[in-house]
């Protein structure tokens, strides 16, 4: 159950694999004939581009090393799928992989920005703010708060992780907006207004601090910040900041550049978490993540901008 829940999360890659061993064509031979052992029907994929790639003349001898101990090869139907990739020692060294779960890639593209029922130059990609959902690690069933909900790309993934969301903008016509495309997605959230940021307190009322701010404000460039500077903006979200969310909490934001450097609110950290996208020759965007005093991130999770897309693994 861990494991489709989490594959449901992923947003960039293709599928979850564990690691079985890893070694030169004989030793991936015999990590085969020890899980053939277990009897279950196998498929061994070994994709390359290159036809002289050596895993394809092995791929016959790493069959039948499967086969040795009573597994059986399955190409249509199988119970197993493993993989074979390129070692990290490079040259004829192999890693042996199981894939344990298939992310579905086609749900994400299907909610990609021109096929959303209102769209803006600024709407995020659904990979984007489904990562930088993620990488608020909110727990589960926690609710996620978006001030510059712009078109909604956010807290509709959010809502589609099963997260409560709170929405609001300064602007009328693009809350409009995000409750059309959340509608279309089948949620209703929790709460939505038209604030200013400085105006949120009065939104929330005496609700309970949320899990997590998630957000994409604006810099002035594709999205208007009605002639305030972001960084000045941005200032008077992080005052809120503490009052609007827990202590274990943090509030992700996707910024012009790695650290905005501003004063934190008292007690909370903050982290540069990576390059999300270069958008153009003169815009790049990155994560940055402020965490409450009481955050813990979770368990092995010690470099979360290893996920991001334009981080090279
Ligand atoms: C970059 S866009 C958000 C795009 C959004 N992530 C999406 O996928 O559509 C920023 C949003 O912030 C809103 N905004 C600008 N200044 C604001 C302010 N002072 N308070 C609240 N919202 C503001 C704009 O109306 C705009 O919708």
């Amino acid at each position: 159950r861990t494991l489709g829940e989490l594959a449901l999360r992923i947003a960039h890659a293709r599928a979850l694999y564990r690691p079985l061993g890893e070694g030169g064509p004989p030793a991936i031979a015999q990590l085969l004939e020890r899980e053939g052992a277990l009897g279950a029907t196998a498929r061994i994929r070994v994709t390359s581009a290159d036809p002289t790639d050596e895993r394809a003349s092995c791929l016959r001898a790493w069959g039948d090393a499967y086969r040795a101990q009573g597994g059986r090869i399955d190409l249509t139907d199988p119970e197993r799928t493993f993989r074979v990739v390129s070692g990290t020692g490079g040259g004829s060294t192999y890693v042996l992989l199981e894939q344990l779960r298939v992310v579905d890639r086609k749900a994400l593209h299907a909610r990609r920005p021109g096929s959303q029922a209102f769209r803006q130059p600024v709407t995020l990609s659904s990979r984007l703010a489904r990562t930088l959902v993620n990488l608020a690690e909110a727990p589960v069933g926690g609710t996620l708060l978006d001030p510059f909900c712009g078109t909604g790309a956010i807290p509709r993934e959010a809502g589609l992780l099963g997260h409560p969301v709170f929405v609001s903008d300064r602007s009328a016509k693009m809350l409009r907006g995000t409750l059309r495309n959340l509608a279309v997605a089948g949620i209703t959230p929790e709460l939505a207004g038209v604030a200013d940021v400085s105006e949120l307190p009065g939104l929330l009322g005496d609700r309970p601090r949320v899990s997590a701010l998630v957000t994409d404000p604006p810099y002035g460039r594709a999205s208007s910040t009605g002639g305030e500077g972001w960084r000045d903006l941005l200032s008077r979200l992080y005052t809120l900041v503490p009052a609007i969310v827990g202590a274990e909490g943090t509030c992700v934001m996707l910024l012009p550049l790695p650290d905005p450097d501003l004063p934190l609110p008292t007690g909370w950290r903050g982290r540069s978490l990576g390059l999300a996208e270069r958008v153009h020759a003169s815009l790049s965007r990155y994560v940055y993540r402020l965490e409450g005093p009481h955050h813990l991130p979770a368990p092995g999770r010690a470099n979360v901008s290893a996920g991001l897309p334009g981080r090279a693994l």
